[in-house]
């Protein structure tokens, strides 16, 4: 995979803009490039969906756009109908050069309002998860699956996962980590692509995407603020994880020889 920590910024054409001018998007992102630069473009309505009504996946190269032109194009997008409802895109937050990153389910009614993922009482006791394995909230990057808040806060649709695959795609490949925590049952699903119970699915590492990058599932920080429980399986998840990025576990946590 090309080093993306380097500048791989497209290369902005002067003459009339086609679609064969971005070989390394998909067409969502092309659209969406498009427009978050105001550039009105003719599509076939309807052109990227199958005869059977579903969302066509088109993989990104991963060739990132820079996070400024990600960061547009999300804003603008129109891919699904959530576009419709939300207040605002929730994007992404934290450190764009982390060791690693936290990958979500979708912004709720608090993300909606503050453009921020993990802003409510779920995102106060992730706060909390994160600080009690030595991490700052900003030290990491915060991302969700839907970039956009499904009404009344209902799981997404597989084809609203499917339209936003590709926004995440681009930030995983500009961030690179080193290790993905997936939280809660649709994030790990969806990039896991499988619909084996989290509770199976945690205590061991898996691998995301071409690149295996190494990924943990545990459960959601909402789902523990109702079964609290279940933190303690919830901070044996987080010791794999600071043991997978070398972070040294609290003394009485260390395994007696
Ligand atoms: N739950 C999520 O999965 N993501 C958020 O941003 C907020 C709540």
């Amino acid at each position: 995979m090309p080093s993306t920590r380097s500048s791989s910024r497209m290369r902005v054409p002067t003459r009339n803009w086609v679609m064969s001018d971005f070989p390394a998007m998909s067409s969502a992102s092309r659209h969406a490039y498009l427009q978050a630069l105001g550039i009105q473009q003719w599509v076939q309505r309807d052109a990227d969906r199958t005869d059977a009504g579903t969302v066509e996946t088109e993989k990104f190269p991963v060739r990132p756009i820079s996070w400024e032109t990600l960061e547009a194009a999300v804003s603008v997008c129109t891919k699904c109908e959530l576009h419709t409802s939300r207040t605002q895109t929730v994007f992404g937050t934290g450190n764009r050069q982390a060791d690693w990153m936290i990958i979500g389910e979708a912004p709720g009614a608090d993300e909606d309002r503050q453009g921020e993922p993990f802003v409510g009482r779920a995102g106060l006791l992730l706060n909390e998860m994160l600080l009690a394995a030595g991490y700052a909230r900003d030290e990491v990057y915060i991302a969700n699956i839907l970039k956009c808040r499904p009404p009344s806060n209902r799981d997404p649709s597989a084809d609203e996962m499917t339209c936003c695959e590709p926004w995440l795609q681009q930030q995983i490949a500009l961030i690179q980590p080193k290790l993905i925590l997936a939280v809660g049952r649709i994030a790990a699903h969806g990039l896991l692509q499988t619909t084996t119970p989290v509770g199976r699915l945690r205590g061991r590492v898996h691998r995301y995407g071409d690149e295996e990058i190494p990924l943990i599932v545990t459960y959601h920080p909402a789902y523990l603020l109702r079964n609290p429980e279940k933190k303690r399986e919830v901070w044996e998840d987080m010791k794999m994880l600071m043991q997978a990025m070398g972070m040294p576990l609290p003394d009485n946590q260390k395994r007696r020889t």
